[in-house]
């Protein structure tokens, strides 16, 4: 595969001033034991953020990025599930919508003691607690058997209570981490936008960005209606995955949720316990995403959509994440790294920076809205370690420059134009912060 280098300049930055420029966002936003994702447009503590979070924490000060996953461990529910949001008390129920008042976590029996959301996000949280456990030293194994006990649930909840055919589903566009994905827009097609809804509820997320480049009202509307289903159905699995009005499986959420259990293995294995079940549970779960998921044609991993039981023909970065798996069968790990560099994502080529979240071929490619198409740092460094785990080290070293480089043109902002650089959202994004500190303290 030919690789181009990426700018001229990134050999020129200086990384040292670059990470202590990080090390300043994700000690600004640390509340004393976690860390929120902006101070204004999150201010409470995200779950995939944390995880991500923890990843460059442990560079800095690795007992801090054991405290912020032990910190979102203690937000989890009886049932296993680990909330999206954490809420901090200290912050007023209107700094956020939807806050507490609205997810009603406290209503619920065997709720934690903090408020929480009740829906999920994709479970990457043990490849930040194996990654803590190890720069731990020799509080590593204290830490693991804490942490470890909260992940088998947390995957438990996930193949107990969430599986439709063996593979995860998500009832709410925010599980996948990719709100308003163009993959969802024929599945929410079936949920009713009623904006009749911003009578009682209030968008906070436009107070703190532009809303060009957020999600739309119509989708906004739809978000609530879903999460207030659930939320009135007492969060009932069963009710949602047989009446819910988005059952999705999605390819990023099951990859992650494989990969985090070959990092159980390891957890396990340190821990002295036998590592067998998550290995077999990886491969299993490995197996239905290829016979479920793998598009020949399309060259990449679809989203299903368990209602009218199709596959969703949009190539996402979502797609190409499951390359994080070691087990993938001859043939998948080439023609993911051809869809990668051909025209749908371009990664790797002058003028392209990082992997854009959406097809630059489709119409609705956006490079400006949420996850319609700008280059996300988390996701660019999932394809990045994707690569490196089946040997592309030039592209992923690319995909890390290119990182290191948004961040140098535009800031620790939350996400980034792929064809200009430019920055968008919020600014002193906490993971843009965190995987920066990764990437240059990995090398
Ligand atoms: C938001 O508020 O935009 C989040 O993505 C939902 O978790």
């Amino acid at each position: 595969m030919v690789v181009t280098r990426a700018t001229s300049e990134v050999a020129d930055l200086d990384h040292d001033q670059l990470a202590r420029m990080a090390i300043r966002v994700v000690i600004e936003n640390w509340h004393g034991h976690a860390t929120v994702p902006s101070r204004r447009l999150y201010p409470h503590q995200w779950s995939w953020d944390s995880a991500f979070i923890a990843l460059g924490l442990q560079h800095l000060a690795p007992s801090r990025a054991a405290v912020e996953l032990l910190s979102l461990f203690g937000a989890q529910w009886a049932d296993g599930r680990l909330p999206h949001i954490a809420f901090n008390p200290a912050v007023t129920d209107d700094a956020y919508f939807p806050g507490p008042s609205f997810w009603r976590s406290s209503w619920l029996e065997g709720h934690p003691p903090i408020d929480t959301s009740g829906i999920i996000q994709p479970p990457v949280h043990a490849i930040a607690a194996r990654a803590v456990m190890d720069r731990l030293g020799s509080s590593g194994l204290d830490f693991a058997a804490r942490a470890y006990p909260a992940l088998v649930g947390q995957n438990s909840y996930i193949r107990e209570r969430r599986t439709v055919d063996g593979l995860a589903v998500v009832v709410h566009p925010w599980e996948t981490g990719l709100d308003n994905s163009p993959a969802w827009d024929e599945p929410l097609r079936a949920v009713p936008a009623d904006l009749s809804l911003f009578e009682s509820y209030t968008r906070r997320d436009i107070d703190h960005a532009r809303s060009s480049e957020r999600p739309t009202d119509e989708d906004y509307a739809r978000y609530i209606r879903l999460a207030l289903a659930y939320r009135d159905a007492g969060y009932d699995d069963d009710w949602v995955r047989s009446s819910g009005e988005f059952v999705v499986v999605d390819p990023g959420f099951n990859g992650l949720w494989a990969w985090s259990e070959l990092a159980l293995a390891q957890m396990a294995r340190g821990l002295g316990r036998n590592p067998d079940r998550h290995l077999s549970e990886a491969e299993r779960i490995t197996t239905a995403l290829v016979d479920q998921l793998w598009s020949g044609a399309r060259g990449i991993f679809l989203a299903r959509d368990t209602r009218p039981g199709v596959l969703l023909g949009e190539r996402t970065v979502a797609g190409l994440i499951p390359l994080v798996l070691p087990g993938l069968p001859d043939g998948i790990p080439t023609a993911l790294c051809a869809t990668l560099t051909g025209p749908s994502f371009c990664a790797g080529q002058p003028g392209v920076h990082g992997v854009p979240s959406f097809d630059f071929t489709d119409p609705r490619f956006n490079s400006r809205r949420y996850w319609r198409g700008p280059t996300w740092l988390n996701t660019t460094w999932l394809v990045a370690e994707g690569l490196r785990a089946h040997g592309e080290d030039a592209l992923a070293r690319r995909l890390c420059d290119d990182m290191v480089a948004l961040v140098a043109g535009a800031g620790f902002r939350e996400y980034f134009n792929p064809r200009t650089g430019s920055g968008h959202g919020t600014n002193n994004f906490s993971w843009s912060a965190a995987l920066l500190l990764h990437v240059v303290a990995e090398g």
